[in-house]
């Protein structure tokens, strides 16, 4: 069978391989906090000061962009992990829906942005416990990497590290770790609400888009505007398409995803709605948006210093809830891949203790640590959303493909209005494309083509459908 033409069957893409299969340990609660824990982060508590320096009080109308197309990706997602509730995410349902080339690329930047997120996380973890690190006596250059004077960030290695070794343990231990953890950040983003509500001026909406709609370049070439807001505030909504990679791990598949998809994104969504306003009722965004840590610095404004010391320390204990949830992503990414044959199998052998992938986990703990070891947070971050609005694209496209060819298959969650809604999360997510830095662009195509070198010389002849003893149709 040409590469082309293999495309896995909806009912045998879930695995089952002795030595391959991965234990049955997670319900609902768990995949909500695994999607909270996964959605709140870094977006919300630094990436809100970024946005609103380059959209002004706009930013709000930013926020709910990012927030719509994020909320049409879902519920496609929603629809597609139940009815074929296996691990691989995007990438499975490629693989389904468009064949096995699409899938890999589709797969490589799940890769691209599952690591790279957890690698901009540990750099935003590491801004934070600095003073810490500090404290203890650390030199200033092993703070920070080449590109800031240094040699290399080890807070941030420390942390990938530590959280790889901490999945590496199994999964109900870090998913119970992770529910705390969720707890922790939610409670002082909702101690920020309630210091900031008092101190609310509407007069700080006006002018509410100085620097107009779409993305274009500013007098210093970095493009402004609310979309260019957009697109980089997308970093703090996804997350929930880490849940549906544990499909093959929940009790009740069906029930459970739908469950912890569509509920983690209407929780986030509305939290980061009322905190962007708060912000922006409390301070000027042209104030508040010098800071890497805007709420803090807010509440620090606002003569509250004991409190604003508190909503830091949240955010240093919880970020890592973040890397957590990517990095239990992408070693299941990984893992189906190489099931897959299209990366070396050996690496993808369950741990019979554990019941995780432990080789495959800490394998994406190295890699993450190298790279927030060593690259900017701007950078890194940027490319994640490149990574991810690839997939976003895919899973809208296996949407609309599946139900044009397989109409009659009961679906347990059916996308509303599946034509709008998918072809809004398509659309979307290449307006936001678009509107991303054209640097991002660039460096995320060149990390397509070595992506595809990748698969021909080794993927293409390896891949268990290439060799007819799967679910080939
Ligand atoms: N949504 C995640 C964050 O904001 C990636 O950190």
């Amino acid at each position: 069978m040409s590469f082309w033409t293999r495309r896995k069957a909806i009912d045998g893409a879930a695995g089952g391989h002795e030595g391959h299969a991965l234990k049955k340990t997670l319900s609902w609660p768990h995949l909500v906090a695994l999607g909270v824990g996964a959605i709140v982060g870094t977006g919300i508590y630094t990436l809100t000061g970024v946005g609103a320096g380059l959209a002004g009080p706009g930013v709000i109308l930013s926020f709910l962009i990012a927030g719509a197309v994020c909320a049409c990706a879902a519920l496609c997602y929603a629809e597609l992990s139940t009815m074929i509730p296996a691990s691989g995410s995007a990438y499975t349902y490629s693989y389904v829906a468009m064949g096995e080339p699409v899938a890999w690329v589709i797969g490589w930047s799940l890769i691209l942005e599952y690591t790279l997120v957890c690698a901009a996380v540990a750099v935003g973890w590491s801004a934070h416990a600095q003073g810490l690190f500090k404290m203890i006596g650390t030199p200033d250059f092993l703070l920070a990497g080449p590109h800031a004077g240094g040699i290399i960030n080890l807070p941030a290695v420390i942390i990938s590290m530590a959280v790889a070794g901490l999945l590496a343990l199994g999964t109900r231990e870090s998913a119970t770790v992770n529910m705390v953890l969720v707890v922790i950040k939610i409670a002082a983003l909702a101690v920020f609400v309630a210091l900031c509500l008092p101190a609310f001026d509407a007069s700080h909406f006006t002018p509410f888009m100085p620097k107009g709609f779409a993305a274009t370049p500013g007098p210093d070439g970095v493009k402004v505007g609310v979309m260019a807001a957009a697109s980089l505030i997308f970093f703090a909504f996804y997350g929930f398409d880490a849940v549906s990679t544990a499909a093959e791990e929940t009790k009740d598949p069906k029930r459970d995803l739908t469950i912890g998809i569509v509920g983690s994104m209407a929780a986030c969504t509305a939290i980061y709605m009322i905190v962007a306003a708060v912000s922006i009722g409390a301070s000027r965004t042209e104030v508040f948006s010098a800071s890497e840590a805007p709420l803090v610095f807010i509440l620090e404004t606002l003569k509250h210093p004991k409190l604003a010391g508190l909503v830091a320390l949240a955010a240093v204990i919880a970020l890592p809830t973040v890397i957590l949830a990517f990095m239990y992503g992408q070693s299941r990414i990984f893992f189906v891949m190489a099931r897959d044959g299209l990366l070396p199998r050996a690496l993808s052998r369950v741990n019979a203790k554990t019941g995780t992938p432990v080789l495959m986990t800490l394998l994406t703990g190295v890699l993450a640590a190298v790279l927030s070891g060593l690259l900017p947070l701007k950078e890194i971050a940027e490319l994640a959303n490149a990574g991810t609005l690839a997939a976003f694209i895919a899973v809208g496209a296996s949407v609309i493909v599946l139900r044009l060819r397989e109409p009659q298959r009961p679906r347990v969650f059916s996308t509303p209005a599946w034509p709008v809604v998918a072809s809004g999360a398509i659309l979307g997510c290449l307006y936001l494309f678009a509107s991303l830095p054209a640097k991002t662009q660039h460096y995320f195509f060149y990390a397509q083509l070595i992506g595809l070198a990748i698969y021909f010389l080794y993927g293409v002849r390896r891949s268990v459908l290439a060799k007819g003893s799967s679910s080939a149709k």
